[in-house]
């Protein structure tokens, strides 16, 4: 019965370890080929250090078992045997310098690898701010380059080189299923490239402690088929969407005449503030206030009411609105699609 019990709890133990290798943020479950190459990196040294270390346990353990079988034995001042422990040293040593260099070698060749850099690359701007992530897609056509925020849609299959800055403090982009980290540095240009082999969701987290929020500043990204892609890159060029619904519409005009307007932008209107988000379709992404809430009118409405309670410190400010404001601007902001 104990012993039921405690194969059952080794077994639980070893599910839960290997579960929590797995999932939509994670090293251990790499689908893209930077992560991909980072990840046999991390198997190749885990698997080698792990036979070492076996190894070192195994002659130790033997050793003090010999001891303590000849603790009167003379072979052990015997010269051969000497002469054979001091070989047995000699191997070991020149052992670690061949893992030592082995490793540096593979390290070398997986950072060159994983820059990708080739033709054909997708390059988006990606700004780092307390505590979010302003993500901008350039493009030379007049009136096309577009704004969003926390959440970047990419195709499958193809290179995308992140432009990182960082309007602050120093933040880290890391997306582990896509690719390995890079840090966002005031007044410095990054580049990060990243690649997702099949579609899905991928979940990222700023990975340098960057302030009080520095646990809520998740990003999102999205990889896509092409033509999806380029069907949301065509939605997201174009301007916001106007509501005819009575309460959405009146939710524009209080918006727009309200301090909301001096610090966010909707393309299309007189809304071109540039300190918080741009809203133009911020109903069209999963989140709001960078992975804290899905998107839904109720949680928009919880965060316009009260943004410093919901997440304490960050830059935007509470606006008194009467309960009917407050349902005419939610309703306008979950129209923006
Ligand atoms: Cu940004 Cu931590």
């Amino acid at each position: 019965m104990k012993n039921q019990i405690s194969r059952g709890l080794l077994c639980a133990a070893l599910v839960s370890v290997v579960a929590g290798c797995t999932g939509w943020q994670s090293a251990m479950d790499a689908h893209g080929a930077p992560a991909i190459q980072l990840y046999q990196l991390t198997m190749l040294i885990t698997i080698v250090c792990t036979i070492v270390w076996i190894l070192v346990v195994a002659t130790m353990v033997r050793a003090i078992w010999r001891r303590r079988e000849r603790r009167d034995d003379p072979l052990l001042r015997d010269p051969m045997m000497e002469r054979r422990m001091g070989l047995a040293v000699l191997a070991a040593v020149v052992a670690t310098a061949i893992i030592i260099s082995g490793f540096t070698a593979a390290s070398f060749f997986t950072t060159r690898a994983i820059r990708l850099a080739t033709s054909d690359v997708l390059s988006i701007r990606v700004r780092g701010l307390q505590w979010w992530w302003e993500v901008t897609y350039v493009d030379a056509a007049p009136g096309k380059t577009f704004v969003t925020a926390n959440e970047i849609h990419i195709p499958v299959g193809r290179n995308v080189r992140l432009e990182l800055e960082s309007a602050d403090v120093i933040h880290s982009f890391w997306v582990p299923s896509l690719a390995g980290k890079q840090d966002l540095i005031p007044g410095r240009h990054n580049d990060l490239t990243i690649r997702a082999e099949r579609p899905g969701v991928y979940r990222g987290q700023c990975a340098e402690f960057c302030g009080l929020q520095h646990a809520h500043m998740s990003v999102f990204i999205v990889a896509e088929d092409s033509a999806d892609f380029e069907k949301w890159i065509v939605g997201q060029s174009g301007q916001a969407f106007s509501s005819t619904e009575s309460e959405a519409a009146a939710g524009k005009q209080l918006f727009l005449s309200k301090p909301c307007a001096s610090c966010h932008a909707v393309r299309g209107t007189s809304a071109v503030g540039a300190t918080g988000p741009d809203l133009t379709h911020v109903a069209s992404r999963r989140t709001i206030a960078a992975g804290l809430f899905e998107t839904t009118r109720g949680t928009l409405a919880a965060w316009i009411a009260d943004p410093q309670t919901l997440k304490p410190g960050n830059n935007m400010p509470m606006v008194p609105l009467s309960g009917d404001d407050l349902r005419a601007i939610s309703a306008y902001m979950a129209s923006l699609r």
